[in-house]
């Protein structure tokens, strides 16, 4: 069978990087074909190639068989390719049917826009999708679910035919995941050719039909995914075979260090509970029942109503983020685009904004002791960038989520409150953020982790809370043995 697109002996480099490597990439016409590979191992890369946002150094691009030169978004969009990015493109401000056609006007004449026109397309959009929904809703009022099928729709007004998707899943939903799959098949139904990147290998089997896997910016291998095993895949994205591990429980109770009694506020009811100095404690529920918003409240992040809080004993008011990082806590957010990073300050300024007291003397800042201390948690967390000084917008997203990991190491806080904290990170390097949390806890940090995978919280928790409906209803004090007690209480509400 002919291909619909040729990605051939394809080579990038950035300044210190060499990205991609003679990469061969060949695609199928109306197949889901799955690109995975390790954090910066250049999948993100190749496809900015194709979309016209990078300039390839070397190699050829075919579609249907004739070359073509790409060398700018509206060169690949003319080809008939879509991007729908890793950091979604959408503007909060706008409705729904003005993203849509952002840049694109429906018959701008004499710089009139037929607004009605426009809504009317952008729901014939949605319902191709299966949706009914209003185009006049902004974006910052939906879900991040719809802000997928948003982009997805964007995608679709362009009339393409290959549709590339750069991790579309990491910040959805169990739910919205699903209702993704269904929109993916309804599109290669409609002859669609979709190009999927993600780091859960569970969801390649589900929805795709061949792989292909990166590392190192080196093409490794494609194969159709009922030819290869999840354990191969992993070997073929690491080079190495990893066991899954689960926590042996040894935590010993020991002294409290901190207590929150009754919290209150819009999305929490009476919340309390303790966590001791080195123990790890899960927040598990589904969407909604309020994980994020008891991690947000802790941290001064929203204002509460009612509740007290209590650090080692005494009681805190914690009336912003700032007072909680100089009492030692630190947050790794949900959001790492809008929350986590300062995407045009270096790694290093990201990994000390909080630190900078510690590492200054007499006004002057200790460049040596920062760049050694740099160094040293880029050894430890396998960082992958050409330089502490790179901006951290130019790494790769699972590297960034590591910057900020590093961040709090580096501040050397008390209680760490993590928000899905691999979200986004491969396979191999999940563990590895697992191995530091235990080291943490066994260095008597205490740490709050919230999660939407279960098997993440059985990994690394001596004891998990379920919360339901903005409560926390169970505690599990053996969260290993109670795999599926968990998962029910957290859908059933008791
Ligand atoms: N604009 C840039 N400037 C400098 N280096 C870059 C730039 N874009 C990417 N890189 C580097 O190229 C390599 C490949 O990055 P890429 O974003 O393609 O990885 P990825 O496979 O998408 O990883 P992830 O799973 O973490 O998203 C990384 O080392 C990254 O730091
Ligand atoms: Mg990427």
């Amino acid at each position: 069978m002919s291909y619909v697109l040729e990605m051939k002996e394809i080579s990038k480099s950035f300044p210190g990087v060499k990205a991609l490597q003679n990469v061969n990439f060949s695609v199928l016409p109306g197949e889901v074909h799955c690109l995975i590979g390790a954090n910066g191992a250049g999948k993100s890369t190749l496809m900015k190639i194709l979309s016209g946002v990078y300039e390839k150094d070397e190699g050829t691009i075919l579609l249907n068989g004739n070359e073509v030169k790409i060398t700018s978004p509206s060169d690949s969009k003319e080809n008939g390719i879509a991007t729908i990015y890793q950091e979604l493109s959408l503007v909060e401000e706008l409705s729904l049917a003005e993203n849509i056609f952002l840049g694109n006007y429906l018959n701008p004449k004499a710089g009139l826009i037929k607004w009605n026109q426009l809504k009317n397309e952008a729901t014939e959009l949605f319902s191709l999708l299966g949706l009914s929904l209003s185009p006049n809703l902004l974006v910052k009022e939906v879900s991040m679910g719809l802000k997928q099928m948003t982009e997805i729709a964007k995608a679709i007004s362009t009339k393409c035919q290959i549709i590339v998707m750069d991790e579309p899943s990491t910040a959805l939903s169990g739910d919205e995941i699903n209702k993704l799959f269904d929109v993916i098949r309804l599109l290669k139904k409609q002859g669609y050719t979709i190009i999927y990147i993600s780091h859960k290998l569970d969801e390649l089997y589900t929805i795709g039909d061949r792989v292909t896997v990166l590392r190192n910016g080196k093409w490794v291998i494609t194969e159709e995914l009922n030819n290869v095993s999840e354990p191969q895949l992993v070997e073929y994205i690491t080079g190495r075979k990893i066991e899954k591990q689960t926590k042996q429980h040894i935590y010993h109770q020991k002294e409290e260090f901190l207590k929150v009694h009754n919290l209150t506020n819009k999305h929490l009811k009476n919340v309390s509970f303790t966590v001791g100095k080195g123990e790890t404690v899960g927040l598990y529920g589904l969407v909604g029942s309020g994980r994020t918003e008891l991690l947000r409240a802790i941290y001064g992040a929203d204002k509460l109503i009612d509740g007290e809080i209590f650090l080692n004993g005494v009681k805190k008011k914690i009336a912003s983020p700032k007072v909680a990082v100089n009492e030692g806590m630190g947050l790794v957010p949900e959001n790492r685009k809008t929350e986590g990073i300062i995407a045009n300050l270096s790694i290093e300024e990201n990994a000390f904004l909080p630190s900078l007291n510690n590492y200054s003397k007499s006004r002057f800042l200790q460049q040596t002791k920062i760049r050694e201390k740099m160094k040293e948690s880029i050894k430890k967390l396998n960082i992958k960038t050409p330089s502490p000084k790179t901006e951290i917008r130019n790494l790769s997203g699972g590297n960034q989520q590591k910057v900020i990991i590093s961040k709090w190491l580096i501040h050397q806080s008390k209680l760490l409150l993590f928000d899905e904290p691999t979200q986004g990170i491969d396979v191999g390097a999940k563990d590895e953020v697992y191995k530091i949390m235990r080291d943490l806890a066994n260095q008597g940090t205490s740490i709050v982790v919230a999660s939407s995978e279960i098997d993440e919280l059985l990994a690394i928790c001596d004891r998990v809370l379920v919360m339901f409906e903005g409560k926390i209803i169970k505690e599990y004090l053996s969260p290993a043995n109670q795999k599926s007690e968990i998962l029910n209480s957290a859908v059933s509400g008791t």
